[in-house]
């Protein structure tokens, strides 16, 4: 990329912070963030260095997956705040420099939306049953769903709706809870509802969307049945692929077949590519740099790049990146895959290592057994990781994340190192996969526990009351942001500083070339005039010589310790 793009086209090389409303910052004191909250809290964003920021749903909404159940979408939830809320915390943010990102989901909508209330009330055949996936069920008495699929969330992806005579009629799909339906995407008037969507927020002043679940819109013709390959159940994952597991470009291949003949048929279909070609266009008839960015678990990430190709969306976020063990190996087969799936269609890599939807990796990089995505870590999971490891593995692997170019996602909290809170009550617990599966799965509430902003206040500032929609744990005072602010050996401060380096630097729109460290444990990388090296092994090992610019913990006399990354002026 020349450097005349990144200065223009900000989001190639942008730090993008994920703001979950819920849990950031209550300004009423009702223990549930709002956009008040967190327009009165956003200097501390630009204090910290990102660029930009993501809200994860605040719409009008019944709340039965958090927000991601949408009744209408171009209005805000009071929970959250008005419109004139909206406005007034986007003035803010772009008066502060921040760019302004919010969430679309497009697959599904709540059920107490009105377009579905209208499909219920509706005949089968009808055009209001046409927006959604209504099927008449198999069996003699259409009593069995009309194919096998599952629900994400578990359970079956069918639910079977009552009609106005009391007598059961036809099953609707919903590939999450039964409170989230799915449209029909073939239905242009599906479409034209969502362009209105787009042009509403953009004309608000949006810089873009991340769109939810944006491999899943099309399903296979005939909607036929499918068995997965492997149980795990990851969070619409199209298949799961070792990232190290391409070693050669015949290795990639046939892998990439199999993945292919084992994809699911209502993930990473070709038709969806269509919609954000039409999206794009919208986005293109917009001044200013609007973009989409996609949640697509789609591997290989040479699939999945084709949902950032020119013409469509501008971002995808790097899942496989995420879902990489804390080890050299593979960390640097999964980078440079990356590099070069994404640069074959001229768009940025990007990289992520939290979100709302996963263990934290401040605990997630010592676990020590198999934890599927989306099933959570509870009292009783096995493998649970040691706390003072997890935190020492997060800051090495952000700081080697921070030094690749491209675009990063950070999700609140992780500045602070907030480890997944394990020991939630159950009676606390709110995501639908915990009763869809019958407390099987703990879920994703341990990621999205209210943040901590002073160590000595009610709900740690998080609200003017003592109330949050999650219990905090009572051991976090010393994570909170006013407690990390003069520590310089804080996690807050590690990440202002590898921020500030990564600007001044210009690492985001640098190249990796790799270095050759003598040790498989070690990553070694070069990126401009910085040097990295992360050391992934248990032993310490020899630091280069060099002047330390950043380092992730404590440097040893001349050592590099167990699971530290520094960075050297080269
Ligand atoms: C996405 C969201 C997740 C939500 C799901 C259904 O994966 O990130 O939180 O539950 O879609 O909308
Ligand atoms: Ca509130």
């Amino acid at each position: 990329m020349t450097s005349v793009l990144s200065c223009t086209e900000w989001w190639r090389s942008a730090v993008i912070y994920q703001i979950y409303p819920r849990s950031f910052a209550d300004s009423n004191g009702d223990g549930m963030g709002d956009l008040l909250g967190i327009r009165d809290r956003l200097p501390a964003l630009t204090e910290l260095g990102v660029d930009a920021i993501w809200l994860s749903p605040f719409y009008t909404s019944p709340q039965r997956d958090a927000g991601y159940d949408v009744a209408d979408y171009c209005d805000v939830d009071p929970l959250f705040g008005t419109l004139d809320d909206f406005d007034s915390m986007t003035a803010r943010a772009h008066e502060l420099g921040l760019k302004v990102i919010v969430d679309l989901v497009p697959n599904h909508s709540s059920s107490d939306h009105r377009w579905f209330q209208e499909a219920l009330a509706a005949a089968p055949g009808s055009d209001e049953r046409a927006r959604y996936m209504f099927r008449d069920g198999r069996g003699e008495n259409g009593e069995l769903p009309p194919n096998n699929w599952e629900s994400v969330f578990g359970g079956r992806a069918w639910t079977r709706v009552t009609d106005p005579d009391g007598t059961p009629g036809q099953w609707y799909l919903h590939l999450f809870d039964a409170s989230q339906p799915d449209f029909d995407w073939n239905n242009t008037w599906v479409r034209r509802q969502f362009e209105d969507v787009l042009r509403f927020w953009l004309d608000r002043g949006v810089d873009g969307f991340r769109v939810d679940v944006a491999h899943g819109m099309i399903k296979a013709d005939g909607l036929p049945d499918w068995t997965p390959p492997l149980a795990g159940g990851s969070m619409g994952g199209a298949g799961t692929l070792d990232a190290s597991a391409s070693a050669t470009a015949t290795d990639a291949a046939d892998a990439a077949d199999e993945l292919a003949a084992s994809r699911a048929p209502f993930w990473a279909q070709d038709g969806v590519h269509e919609i954000y070609r039409e999206w794009r266009t919208i986005l293109n008839g917009y001044e200013g740099d609007r973009i989409l960015a996609a949640e697509a678990w789609v591997d290989p990430l040479t699939d999945m790049a084709k949902w950032v190709r020119p013409d469509e969306m501008h971002q995808a976020f790097n899942f496989p990146y995420l879902e990489t063990p804390w080890a050299a190996e593979p960390l640097r087969a999964v980078i440079d895959a990356s590099i070069s799936a994404f640069t074959a269609v001229e768009a940025p890599s990007t990289w992520v290592l939290s979100n709302h939807d996963v263990v934290r990796h401040a605990s997630r990089l010592a676990l020590t057994a198999e934890n599927p995505q989306g099933h959570g870590i509870g009292p009783n999971s096995a493998g649970l990781p040691i706390p003072e490891l997890g935190l020492r593995r997060a800051r090495a692997a952000t700081a080697l994340m921070l030094a690749l170019p491209g675009s990063a996602y950070l999700y609140q909290g992780e500045e602070l190192g907030l480890p997944e809170v394990i020991d939630l009550p159950d009676e606390a617990r709110e995501d639908p996969t915990w009763f869809r599966t019958d407390g099987e799965r703990y879920g994703r509430d341990g990621c999205r526990v209210p943040i901590p902003w002073e160590a000595d206040s009610p709900a740690y500032g998080f609200g003017p009351s003592d109330a949050a929609w999650l219990p905090q744990p009572s051991d976090w005072a010393p994570l909170a942001r006013d407690a990390q602010g003069n520590d310089s050996t804080s996690t807050l401060s590690l990440y202002r500083h590898a921020l500030a380096l990564r600007r001044a630097h210009e690492l985001g729109t640098g190249e990796l070339e790799w270095l050759d460290t003598g040790a498989e444990t070690v990553l070694g990388l070069r990126n401009g005039d910085v040097l990295v090296y992360a050391n992934t092994g248990d032993t310490a090992v020899t630091l280069p010589a060099g002047e330390v610019l950043l380092s992730s913990g404590p440097l040893g006399e001349a050592q590099l310790p167990a699971d530290t990354t520094v960075w050297l002026r080269a």
